[in-house]
């Protein structure tokens, strides 16, 4: 069957809020990937359609502004796994070792059933990156590089610890690196080999599926917004009360 077949109709999957939340995730761990390496301070000035635009900024600070905007989305996400649409719901993709175990044998032998959300292989992979996304972002907070910049809550824990914690910080990004890759495995997988549309999906939310199966309503917008709005007046606090 393909996707233009008279069966197939498409069904929302991922609402508005997994979809900003994955982009902006991504963008951010990319921006705080570049910037935590480069350092330095940018100076630039670029001629764009005969304008004259100059970009000048303290490249760490913003790097910790990359890693606040992960811990607000992290934290949001957490709480949109329990209160969000049907798709981006924990209890619907977190599956159980042993069917996760199912999952993977099928999978190598070329019977794995399709899921219209995360596969059991995929829930895993989110809630890892998800984890490995706050621990990098968390270990920010307390690191400092000896010199010249501190995480905003450097102060709070002696010297050596942050100076432990900033290796912890260090070598967390590999593991975040390598997770990544899995994760961009997974995706090119589904992508190329199984021709499933998945990052048409994560850009405008549906999927198509049989027209009899059942079909889910995205929750309500107002909903995510408070819950946005909260997630980043927790790290704010965080930030501003400790
Ligand atoms: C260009 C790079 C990327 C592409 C093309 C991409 C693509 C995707 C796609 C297609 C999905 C949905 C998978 C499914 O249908 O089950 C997804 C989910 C996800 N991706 Fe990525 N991804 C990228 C980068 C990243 C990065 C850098 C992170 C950082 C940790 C990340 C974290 C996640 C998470 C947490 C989810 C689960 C979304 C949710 O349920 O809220 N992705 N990604």
């Amino acid at each position: 069957m393909t996707e233009h077949s008279a069966k197939l109709e498409r069904k929302p999957v991922w609402d508005i809020y997994v979809r900003l939340f994955h982009w902006t995730l991504a963008a951010s761990i990319l921006f705080a990937w570049w910037s935590g390496t480069t350092g330095g301070y940018v100076n630039e000035t670029f001629s764009l359609l005969g304008l004259s635009l100059s970009l000048k900024f303290d490249v760490m600070t913003w790097h910790m502004y990359a890693g606040y905007t992960v811990l607000a989305l992290v934290l949001f996400r957490l709480m949109w796994g329990f209160a969000g649409s049907y798709y981006a719901r924990f209890t619907q993709f977190v599956y159980s070792p042993s069917a996760t175990l199912r999952y993977t044998g099928q999978m190598l032998t070329g019977k794995a059933p399709h899921h219209l959300g995360h596969n059991p292989l995929g829930g895993w992979m989110v809630l890892l990156l998800l984890l490995l996304a706050a621990a990098q972002a968390g270990t920010g907070l307390f690191a400092n590089d000896e010199v010249f910049i501190e995480g905003p809550l450097a102060s709070l824990v002696s010297s050596s610890m942050s100076v432990e914690i900033t290796r912890w910080h260090r070598w967390l990004f590999d593991i975040l690196l390598i997770a990544i890759g899995l994760h961009l495995l997974g995706v090119i997988y589904h992508q190329l080999f199984k021709r499933e549309k998945l990052v048409q999906a994560m850009l405008h939310g549906r999927k198509p599926a049989a027209a009899d199966a059942p079909s889910y309503p995205f929750a309500p917008f107002l909903r995510g917004l408070l819950l946005a709005l909260v997630a980043a007046a927790i790290v704010w606090s965080l930030l501003n009360l400790l």
